[in-house]
């Protein structure tokens, strides 16, 4: 077809996929083309936005690396990753709720005890968390493997600091009840990394780059479906206007203040006053 006008193009564009043996590829990328040449209608684009669009995305790409993933970011700010996440997670109450995984996540962290302290010298204020895994009628789910992760009070992850050992983070395994107990530290609010091309989106429109303090889980066990989440805590002034769009209210916590002298939940008496927070997983089944 020749003499292809603003309007023609999309059907012919679209047609040039026919042959595609995928029909989900091909259902996907014919309709990326009709949602793409609609936006660049709608909005009268230009060559020259085109072109920064083109430049932004190189840069997007340019950044990142082993350790920094500036598309995911990207996908965060938009508002994709939850919009994903949204999609595939309509579990209705009581399962607990899913959010964004997001970058810091690591393979292979340290498996620990019950009971341990997986903080391994990261600064911050002393966190015991306790919890229980069950299904939806809350039957408790034995050996399910939990992965948590969560920055320090400087509001970074280890992996955030080049050469540190791996802090803050680790798997468990519920006992037979259900139950898992470890010990952390409190999150803080913290801004997701703004020294590349998603920061300078942001900086351009004028939004703050916050997420509301949080502590990362990844429980999965046979016969359920694997749960990624947080536990936000509580008044954390950011947990309306988290830059990510993760927060749900069904995962705020409180984590209340405990002075020294007060027995812990679980281990030896503490050496200073600590907060501990209580949490209920419940997985759907597969
Ligand atoms: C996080 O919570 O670790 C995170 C999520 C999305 C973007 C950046 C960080
Ligand atoms: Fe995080």
């Amino acid at each position: 077809m020749r003499n292809i006008d603003h309007q023609s193009i999309t059907a012919e564009v679209i047609a040039r996929f026919q042959e595609c043996t995928e029909p989900r590829l091909k259902y996907l990328l014919s309709e990326l083309v009709q949602s793409l040449h609609d936006y660049a209608r709608k909005v009268a684009l230009t060559e020259q936005e085109l072109m920064a669009a083109i430049g932004f995305l190189t840069a997007t790409g340019q950044k990142c690396d082993d350790k920094r993933q500036e598309f995911i970011l990207l996908s965060d700010v938009l508002g994709l990753s939850m919009l994903a996440v949204a999609l595939n997670n309509k579990f209705p109450p009581p399962a607990t709720e899913a959010t964004v995984f997001g970058p810091f996540y690591v393979q292979g962290a340290p498996v620990y005890p019950l009971g341990a302290n997986i903080v391994q010298g990261a600064p911050g204020e002393p966190l015991y968390v306790t919890a229980t895994v069950t299904d939806l009628a809350g039957e408790p789910i034995a050996n399910a493997l939990v992965n948590t992760w969560q920055a320090d009070s400087d509001g970074l992850y280890d992996v955030q600091r080049p050469g540190q050992p791996l802090q803050a983070r680790g798997a468990l395994r519920t006992d037979g009840q259900g139950r898992l107990y470890f010990k952390s530290i409190v999150p803080v609010p913290y801004p997701v990394p703004t020294d590349g091309p998603v920061g300078d989106i942001l900086r351009a429109s004028g939004r703050h780059p916050w997420r509301p303090a949080h502590i990362h889980f990844m429980i999965e066990a046979p016969g359920f479906r694997t749960l990624v989440t947080h536990i936000f805590r509580d008044g954390d002034p950011y947990l309306d206007s988290d830059v990510v769009f993760g927060v749900r209210s069904s995962l705020v916590a409180a984590m209340p203040y405990h002075p020294a002298d007060e027995p812990p939940p679980f281990g030896p008496a503490a050496e200073q006053a600590f907060r501990t927070l209580d949490i209920s997983f419940r997985l759907t089944s597969q």
